[in-house]
């Protein structure tokens, strides 16, 4: 049956409106005023937005990390999603050396399959360029859809790529056509600071801020630019924390280069005086890069105002706090880094940034969603409103208050990093592909339901201003 969601405010990255809009197979079929209810199942949307579904570029799922595994899988992790106003999520598949990248991308679609209840797409870590690695590459591309490859430049002898490593998944990725993720900090230097820490008697879990100051970041940030600048090709920063960051990618991007940046609500929203909450509760905001003095907070929202940085991804990867934060204890470098961030990323944005002024609505939803789908070759299927579009779909009342809690969200795992935050706005329902995936706040989706996205090839389906040329 079709459906029709009546009497909401349509929000686009580009426009506001009130219209019904027509939901059929899926899809959007019609966008209008005072459209025909028969033979349609009406749903009200007064009082609320809507907009597209988010699509989150950032997750961990299912994923083996610090002596442990995430806690939250496909299923639990998209059920979460859904119910904080996600539609889509990219999920980073992890590559072993000498490994063939099929075998590696099999894995990911096992852990997946039959689990996830939103839509699914996989990132690719390269670890070594090899000449195996170069022949799998367009297979990755073509018969997979994975368009965009991660690199790691942190967590020397776990991740770690060296820097001839990045340069030539650079060049590789301009040629295919794929763009290039980093987690950019200087992994030899913080393996230095931290072996020093230890052996000073620093355990704590403020340790892990300390032994990675924000210099690290920004200088790897700016390796990673010029890199790209040499290679031209293009280049996406994942979770960027700090002013000095910050700074490197609007360098590039005022030089012209293909540099995007991605932050995330953890960094916008708290600061590194959390890790020294007393009785180790320190190691449940335990991340990288890690938290900072809070004066970078007004540089990153600034960021995403001026464009300087474009998406908010969440960089789920969560662990209980007992038992797998746990094994830091006497030893900060063997907490698990990572938080659960999956379900408040929409959210907080709105409230952070759209009720207090910060951000437009329109920012909002090109933050949140459609910048993503062009930057990852999923637009305008999905991260738009538009006939033929998925009908990926949320509706938000921005009027509800609400306090974000662990006893209350949908995540695995025991605690949530921005437990107490008072939060406006909330999504009602979720639909992906024209089905209720949430609905008036009840879970009322199918694992399995979610759909493995192929995604076109980096600028394939952007608009001319999307991209900067070079000559
Ligand atoms: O601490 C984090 N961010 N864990 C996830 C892995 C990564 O670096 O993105
Ligand atoms: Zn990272
Ligand atoms: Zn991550």
């Amino acid at each position: 049956m079709t459906k029709l969601i009546k009497n909401g405010t349509i929000v686009t990255a580009t426009d506001i409106y009130e219209a019904d809009l027509l939901i059929q197979d899926g899809k959007i079929a019609v966008i209008g005023r005072n459209l025909d209810e028969s033979g349609t199942e009406v749903i009200d949307a007064t009082g609320c937005y809507v907009f597209p579904g988010g699509i989150d570029p950032h997750t961990h799922l299912d994923m083996p990390f610090g002596g442990t595994v995430t806690k939250d899988d496909f299923e639990s992790g998209t059920i979460a999603a859904a119910f904080g106003g996600t539609t889509t999520i990219i999920d980073f598949c992890l590559t072993n050396k000498g490994e063939p990248l099929k075998k590696a991308i099999e894995t990911w679609h096992n852990k997946a399959t039959g689990k996830a209840v939103i839509d699914y797409g996989f990132h690719l870590m390269i670890s070594e360029i090899t000449d195996e690695v170069l022949a799998e590459l367009p297979k990755v591309i073509e018969e997979e859809g994975i368009t965009s490859f991660k690199v790691f430049m942190a967590y020397k002898n776990v991740f770690q790529a060296d820097d001839g490593t990045l340069y030539r998944t650079l060049v590789a990725a301009k040629e295919l056509g794929a763009l290039v993720m980093v987690h950019a900090e200087n992994g030899d230097v913080i393996d230095y600071l931290t072996k020093k820490a230890l052996e000073d008697g620093h355990t704590d879990p403020i340790y892990h801020a300390l032994t990675r100051p924000p210099e690290l970041e920004g200088e790897a940030t700016g390796r990673a630019c010029q890199l790209t600048e040499l290679a031209d090709s293009q280049l996406y920063v994942v979770h960027v924390s700090c002013a000095q960051a910050v700074e490197k990618i609007a360098e590039a991007r005022n030089k012209g280069l293909n540099v995007w940046g991605e932050t995330c609500p953890q960094y916008l929203v708290l600061d590194q005086s959390y890790l020294e909450k007393p009785n180790f509760e320190g190691a449940k905001y335990v991340w990288s890069p890690p938290l900072r003095e809070k004066w970078h907070q007004e540089v990153l929202w600034n960021a995403l105002k001026n464009g300087q940085l474009q998406t908010l991804g969440s960089d789920q990867c969560s662990f209980d706090f007992k038992g797998q934060k746990e094994l830091g204890r006497g030893d900060f470098t063997k907490i698990p880094n990572g938080g659960p961030i999956i379900e408040d990323r929409v959210s907080i944005l709105f409230s952070e940034g759209v009720k207090k002024g910060r951000i437009t609505l329109n920012q909002f939803v090109d933050i949140v969603s459609t910048r993503i789908a062009k930057l990852f070759g999923l637009f305008p299927k999905k991260g738009t409103i538009a006939v033929g579009a998925d009908a990926d779909l949320v509706i938000f009342d921005p009027t509800v208050e609400r306090v974000i809690s662990a006893e209350t969200h949908h995540m695995a795992v025991d605690y949530n990093p921005f437990e107490g935050m008072k939060v406006t706005g909330e999504p009602v329902s979720v639909l992906c592909r024209g089905e209720f995936v949430v609905r008036d706040k009840q879970f009322v989706g199918k694992p399995g339901y979610g759909q493995y996205v192929k995604r076109a090839k980096y600028g394939a389906l952007m608009a001319d201003q999307d991209v900067v040329k070079m000559s």
